[in-house]
């Protein structure tokens, strides 16, 4: 830069005179420069149109509003209707927004039928803006060299244009750069790489190294990574076999009475209806052993020898046999100690389970839960507390709080907190699994069992404010969510 110290220079210029081949270089250097208050860098920002999605789209079959008007010019003036141009091929989602645009190009409405007092005019000023999209077919091109109108009218509409910023340097010595003598200057090699072989060699030696800047903007990467829900139950997962849990799984289609009276639900429980439940015709009924079944009709019925009354009514073994998609992950825990009744366990499960909701912000009619027993002897409330306060510290929530809650197979029952930016958000339920609930299953134990939706707790790690922004194949958006 010494040898013409009133220049600006380019990046261009800079590469070639100092014979680098990558501008990180050339940014790099002025940057060290410029804060010993050698250099002054001068940045301008550039703006640029390019065609959104929508533009190339226009570009390739022409603007709605061009279409639209060819459609009608090309019909008698009689027939230049709506109607018919829903006949000639125009959804209604094109049609109105068409005519929109033309109404304000000049088009009216005389009942019912469309007319246009000066079509010159109509066509020129379709034409003017289809020759502005083309112009930007080759690639972006300076907001400078375009009509102000055309790109704000084209701002107004979704998706036709893009404008982006691009910053483009030059470089230029201060008074002080450019008083400096060449002969004071001196080379100095700086080590901006640490290496093996480097510090195999004896080369590190009184070496300079050249200091990290974390300020300097550099690309971010992309690379894959897993699904954030997947990286989720991933993280669950250790943190429950760090705490000394196994996993167990079970399948989406089960019997009612596995889901369902196995756990004390009432046959006239209103969650099992039609509109909660999705039951399945194919197959519609499921096999289910007739030792359970009898079991299950005698608690439900009378309480058996559980100590209880039972919900009384008659029990309905045809009831239990429908065939429906898992409502809960409850279902394997409980079907876990019908296959281990004497053995103590400690197990969780993580799994899809289905719903008939109404999806909204809060709501899918597909979701995972996580869910977990202790069974053994000597299991009881305040065991389960401290699993699940364990549980949830581990995974960064310290505060946790139960509350008093019902579900028909726990007594007693609560409802899980967790306390996140100074609210209680509930995050599940747990309890002690009633005697109607084990004594069919053949324990004698206690049981502690919780299970909790996974979605909310993803919403929370997450910071999402809908849920449907988790399933959404939006690249963009999933690789922006935070790395658990
Ligand atoms: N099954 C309950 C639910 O779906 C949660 C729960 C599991 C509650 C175990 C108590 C014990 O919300």
């Amino acid at each position: 830069m010494l040898s013409e110290p009133s220049r600006n220079w380019t990046l261009d210029e800079l590469l070639s005179g100092a014979g680098w081949d990558d501008q990180v270089h050339v940014a790099g250097s002025g940057m060290a420069l410029s804060e010993l208050g050698l250099v002054t860098i001068n940045e301008e920002i550039e703006a640029f149109v390019s065609l959104g999605e929508e533009g190339v789209n226009a570009h390739r079959e022409g603007l709605l509003e061009f279409r639209i008007w060819n459609c009608l010019s090309s019909l008698p003036e009689s027939e230049r209707t709506m109607d018919r141009l829903f006949e000639e091929g125009f959804e209604r989602h094109e049609a109105g927004p068409g005519i929109g645009l033309l109404k304000s190009l000049g088009l009216s409405i005389d009942s019912g039928r469309l007319v246009a007092e000066d079509e010159t005019s109509i066509s020129k000023q379709i034409s003017v803006r289809s020759e502005f999209i083309s112009s930007l077919s080759e690639g972006p091109v300076s907001k400078l060299k375009l009509d102000d109108e055309m790109v704000s009218h084209f701002l107004g509409r979704k998706g036709l244009i893009l404008i982006n910023e691009e910053t483009s340097r030059s470089w230029s010595l201060t008074d002080a750069g450019s008083s400096i003598e060449p002969s004071e200057l001196e080379h100095v090699e700086m080590i901006g790489e640490v290496t093996p072989e480097l510090l195999q060699s004896e080369n590190w030696r009184g070496a300079k190294f050249k200091p990290f800047d974390v300020n300097s903007p550099a690309p971010i990467p992309m690379g894959g990574r897993p699904h954030p829900m997947q990286a989720l139950i991933e993280r669950i997962r250790q943190v429950f076999l760090e705490m000394g849990f196994s996993e167990i799984e079970g399948d989406f289609v089960q019997s009612a009475g596995w889901n369902m009276d196995a756990l004390y639900i009432p046959q006239s429980h209103p969650a099992r209806t039609m509109q909660d439940t999705f039951y399945l015709s194919e197959p519609s009924q499921i096999d289910v052993d007739e030792h359970y079944l009898d079991l299950w009709s005698k608690v439900h019925e009378h309480g058996h020898d559980t100590g209880s009354k039972g919900w009384g009514g008659s029990f309905d073994k045809d009831e239990s046999r429908k065939s429906l998609l898992r409502t809960h992950t409850t279902v394997n825990t409980v079907r876990h100690i019908a296959e281990n009744p004497d053995e103590p366990s400690r197990v969780f499960g993580i799994g899809r389970v289905f719903r008939q909701e109404t999806i909204d912000r809060t709501h899918l009619p597909e979701f995972h839960q996580i869910e977990g027993i202790i069974h053994e002897e000597e299991a009881s409330l305040p065991m389960l507390i401290t699993t699940l306060k364990t549980f949830y510290s581990k995974m960064g929530y310290p505060d946790v709080r139960v509350r008093p809650a019902y579900f028909p197979y726990t007594e007693p029952s609560v409802e899980v907190d967790i306390l996140w930016r100074g609210q209680w958000l509930e995050l599940g339920g747990a309890g002690i699994f009633r005697p109607e609930v084990t004594e069919p299953l053949g324990s004698e134990w206690p049981v502690c069992a919780w299970g909790m939706g996974l979605e909310r707790l993803a919403m929370i790690i997450l910071d999402l404010d809908d849920i449907r922004q988790l399933y959404q194949p939006d690249l963009e958006r999933l690789s922006r969510m935070p790395i658990l």
